[in-house]
């Protein structure tokens, strides 16, 4: 029989697990452009996604690929800079595997960050943006197939899927730093051409805030297995019909970097308070 998810994931995590002595039980993902926080970490133990057994590898550029296990405050962190997605070819299974496999180190507390277009007008570019809830358009589901039970069951409630406790401590986090921390929903589309203006007013129709590619897949991974789950959005540009300029990957990539500094900023203050 062919090894499962479970198995390869627990071999990954193992592999890693040997690779340093720290235990983290929080891990966060950085997406597009928004790779910095990862260089901040103390202590850093730095793991190229070639690597470690059985992991996906990212072929989107700044997206680096790496993982990086380090301490923030004294904390003990997992950091993925980058993540893999579906609209490269891969599988959805494939998409959430990093995921099994932070939860199989013994993860408990997922950040998930991205970029994403602003569907509703009230928000700006570059502005950072808590996620609520999603809307899964992506026509996938990690858990869809085979079932595992020793990832978790396979129908499971997701009327919470991101935390309102941790959620909470994200808003006082920013206030700290006083700066506006809105929250909105997120839909995830599969990508990757970005929509048209009739599918960001059919989305808006649907109660969305922000469009991306990625998160939704991974946030339902994690929830399988119990992990709680933090989502984060950067405003990187207005969505399809809300701004003058065509959309660009190179937009998304230069609003992600002018506003690295500012999550770094936020994630060194929240890491602490998690836990
Ligand atoms: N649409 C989908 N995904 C995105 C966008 C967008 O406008 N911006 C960043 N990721």
């Amino acid at each position: 029989m062919t090894d499962t998810s479970f198995e390869k994931a627990s071999a990954a995590a193992g592999f890693v697990t040997r690779r340093t002595e720290l235990r983290p039980r929080l891990a966060i993902v950085l997406g597009s452009g928004l790779g910095a926080f990862a260089e901040q970490l103390e202590e850093k133990t730095a793991i190229p996604f070639a690597e470690i057994p059985h992991f996906p590898q990212s072929t989107v550029p700044g997206h680096s690929g790496k993982l990086v296990i380090g301490k923030v405050a004294g904390v003990p962190v997992a950091v993925m800079q980058g993540r893999v997605h579906a609209y490269e070819g891969y599988s959805s299974e494939e998409v959430v595997f990093p995921i099994r496999v932070l939860g199989r180190m013994g993860v408990t507390q997922l950040m998930l960050t991205n970029a994403a277009g602003g569907i509703n007008p009230g928000l700006q570019r570059g502005q950072l943006v808590l996620i609520a809830d999603h809307i899964n358009l992506s026509g996938r589901n990690p858990i869809a197939g085979a079932t595992d039970d020793r990832l978790g069951p396979r129908f499971f409630d997701m009327s919470e899927a991101y935390s309102g406790r941790l959620r909470l401590l994200a808003h006082e986090a920013a206030r700290t730093m006083e700066f506006r921390l809105d929250e909105g929903v997120y839909l995830s589309v599969l990508g990757p051409s970005f929509e048209t203006p009739a599918e960001i007013r059919a989305f808006r129709t649907l109660g969305a805030d922000l469009v991306g590619m990625s998160t939704v897949q991974e946030t339902i991974a994690a929830r399988q297995m119990g992990i709680e789950v933090l989502g984060m959005s950067c405003v990187t540009n207005l969505a399809a019909g809300l701004q003058a300029e065509p959309l660009s990957h190179e937009e998304v990539m230069e609003t992600g970097r002018a506003v690295e500094k500012q999550l770094a900023g936020l994630l060194t203050r929240l890491v602490p308070t998690m836990g």
